[in-house]
């Protein structure tokens, strides 16, 4: 059960899918006790909602910073484009 009155700042308010849209994701842990982190991959039929979301932990929408991002240093960051099964069979 999702909490009430969550702050601003909170990673789950930066990112609420009820604000920026639905969006399938993993976190994926690497490295070991020297060098770690772990890897964020997110999915979504629409490129705008982890764009938005990405805005939005960096403060650029209302100038509210996501608190996860004082705690976590972004290294590297891609997009990907993955054509749907039904256009791949097109092109046979
Ligand atoms: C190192 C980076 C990140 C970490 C460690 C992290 C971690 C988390 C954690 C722990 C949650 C809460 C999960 C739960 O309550 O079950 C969460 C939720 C979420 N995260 Fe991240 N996250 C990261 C990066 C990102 C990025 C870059 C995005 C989007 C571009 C994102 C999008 C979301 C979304 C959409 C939710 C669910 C929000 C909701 O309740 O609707 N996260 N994340």
């Amino acid at each position: 059960m999702e909490l009430e009155n969550k702050p601003a700042d909170s990673h789950v308010a930066r990112t609420d899918q009820d604000e920026y849209g639905k969006i399938f994701r993993r976190n994926m842990p690497y490295g070991n006790v020297g060098d770690h982190g772990t890897v964020f991959v997110g999915f979504s039929a629409d490129q705008k909602r982890l764009a938005r979301m990405l805005e939005s932990m960096a403060g650029l929408i209302d100038g509210t910073r996501d608190a996860l991002t004082r705690y976590t240093e972004p290294l590297t960051g891609s997009y990907y484009f993955v054509p749907s099964v039904e256009s791949l069979r097109q092109l046979r």
